[in-house]
């Protein structure tokens, strides 16, 4: 398979570890995969992304990226903190949407230093037109890195994913994680193909976009940049979005409360709780069998956890 340039970014292979309370509690072995602790800021699935994304940008010569996502991204976090890293400036082009104030993300963003403006729109391409804009009027040459850095070149970072827990010695059934782009499900589903050709993946889906065409069309692309030609199968999405992307749900939050108080391990709102609550219905419905091996991989989100308002909501 053809290989392309990564920038070392996170600490790999993370912890991958069984959780005894939640196998006991839901009848099969349930094991976590810590991409939330990579290393870098709180840790999450973006970090694999950049190492490739940021190396393209540096081969590119652009001494500047730029993103986007709402404004309590994780992945506009992350790309802050791994430019810092590799230094290159980064300039964070975000919805107006969500939480604004310095709340979560927005205060790792400000300790970063790094710039956010904030685009009232709901359109990302009215928002790459704006990275356009601020570039030529400052004169910079930046690299764009889009929405969840979930490009055919960004997904080969769970390609890699999926290699690291086939060499873990453990042997998984299935593997469980978040789609809210895309990126995270493609590479895994093509990874998994790869490298566990056994191994059945299971995607969460936390947001309401059409994944049964944007997952297999990234499959497609990063196969094709791979150039492998290995079958691609189609990929198990389950809805787990609930009320509507970013919004608490309640299968969602009683995830989190089980994971939290039973395994000590923060799950988030948004993205990780709704994707663990898939695993969580999915035992519930019989899928698993006692003695199959199922793996959650955690993709990180802390960082929106604290801009939650607690207050009024109870798990
Ligand atoms: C914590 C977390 N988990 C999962 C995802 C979903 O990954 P993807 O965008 O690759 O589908 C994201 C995306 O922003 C995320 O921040």
């Amino acid at each position: 398979m053809k290989e392309f340039d990564k920038i070392p970014l996170g600490i790999y292979p993370t912890p991958l570890h069984r959780l005894p309370n939640l196998s006991r509690e839901l009848g099969t072995n349930i094991w976590i995969k810590r991409d939330d602790m990579c290393g870098v800021a709180l840790g999450g699935n973006k970090v694999r992304k950049l190492e490739y994304l940021l190396a393209d940008a540096k081969k590119q010569g652009c001494s500047c990226v730029m993103t986007t996502g709402q404004a309590q991204s994780n992945h506009a976090m992350l790309t802050a903190a791994c430019a810092r890293r590799v230094g290159m400036e980064c300039i964070l082009v975000l919805k107006k949407r969500g939480i604004t104030e310095r709340k979560g993300n927005q205060i790792l963003n400000y300790l970063m230093g790094v710039e956010v403006i904030f685009v009232d729109t709901d359109s990302y391409d009215e928002i790459y037109r704006e990275m356009d804009r601020i570039a030529s009027e400052r004169g910079i040459k930046y690299y764009q890195i889009p929405c969840g850095g979930s490009n055919e070149l960004g997904s080969l970072g769970y390609v890699d994913c999926m290699r690291e827990i086939s060499q873990s010695g453990v042997d998984f059934d299935y593997i469980v994680t978040a789609c809210g782009s895309g990126g995270t499900a493609a590479g895994s589903v093509l990874g998994a193909k790869i490298y566990m050709p056994r191994t059945h993946v299971i995607c969460s889906m936390v947001d309401s976009d059409p994944f049964d065409v944007i997952v297999p069309e990234l499959m497609k692309k990063a196969a094709k940049l791979l150039e492998t030609d290995v079958e691609l199968p189609v990929p198990d999405l389950l809805d787990m979005c609930g009320p509507g992307y970013s919004i608490p749900s309640e299968e969602g939050n009683e995830a989190i409360a089980m994971m939290m108080r039973q395994e000590g391990i923060l799950l988030d709102t948004c993205y990780t709780g709704k994707a663990f609550a898939g695993l969580v219905k999915r035992a519930r419905e019989g899928y698993f069998k006692p003695d199959d091996n199922v793996l959650f991989v955690h993709t990180g989100g802390a960082g929106g956890l604290f801009a939650q308002d607690w207050e009024n909501m109870e798990l």
